[in-house]
């Protein structure tokens, strides 16, 4: 696939197929996320691959899903991620560390939407109830959880008329409304 459709077509997915995702692929994603720019090259970021599925379960309170989608919403048992990878931040390196975790994210998410695996960048999380779970020491800050397997679901673009919330339509599809390019692209001026 090449980048421009990988970057055009990824969506967040959030029901998914129960089918591992081949370690291997976990360990890619992570190393795109490694070759991602950093601020400063100071690479505060280290990740947690999870594929083990009583370990999946375990984390899975910890994570809130689609807050626009109402009654509050979340993946069914069979459909829940079957792969996370945790974003940590050791803190007091790098002022720019939340730079950093948006172009790794977007990295992984890219590299998995062309592998077909889907994904979903998580930041309403219980971090308290992760840093428990996962064992993971003071000195990082846990940024955000990015939910993978492959896609049991289908989402598109549509243009922002008056509101920015996605939905779903009565087949399960998800709209993602993006603000049109004439919205937001000033050309030579404001
Ligand atoms: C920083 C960040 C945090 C997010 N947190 C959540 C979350 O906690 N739960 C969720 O379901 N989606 C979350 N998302 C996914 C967004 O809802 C999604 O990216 C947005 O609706 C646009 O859809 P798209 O990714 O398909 O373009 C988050 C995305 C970003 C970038």
């Amino acid at each position: 696939m090449d980048v421009e459709s990988a970057i055009i077509g990824r969506r967040s997915i959030r029901r998914f197929k129960q089918i591992p995702i081949p370690l291997e692929f976990l360990k890619k994603l992570v190393n795109a996320a490694r070759l991602a720019p950093s601020g400063a090259n100071l690479q505060p970021l280290e990740y947690i691959v999870i594929n083990d599925q009583k370990l999946c379960d375990k984390i899975f309170p910890a994570l809130r899903w689609a807050g626009y989608i109402k009654p509050e919403w979340k993946p069914d048992k069979e459909e829940r991620p079957t792969a996370y990878i945790v974003i940590l931040v050791k803190k007091g390196i790098s002022q720019f560390s939340d730079i950093d975790v948006g172009l790794a994210a977007e990295n992984i998410m890219i590299l998995a939407y062309s592998y077909g695996i889907g994904s979903c960048m998580l930041g309403n999380i219980d971090r308290d109830f992760l840093r428990d779970i996962l064992n993971i020491p003071p000195e990082y800050y846990i940024h955000s959880v990015i939910a993978l397997g492959f896609p049991a679901e289908k989402s598109v673009v549509e243009d922002a008329e008056d509101s920015i919330r996605y939905w779903r339509d009565k087949d399960g599809v998800m709209h993602v409304p993006k603000r049109r390019l004439e919205k937001i692209l000033h050309i030579n001026r404001f």
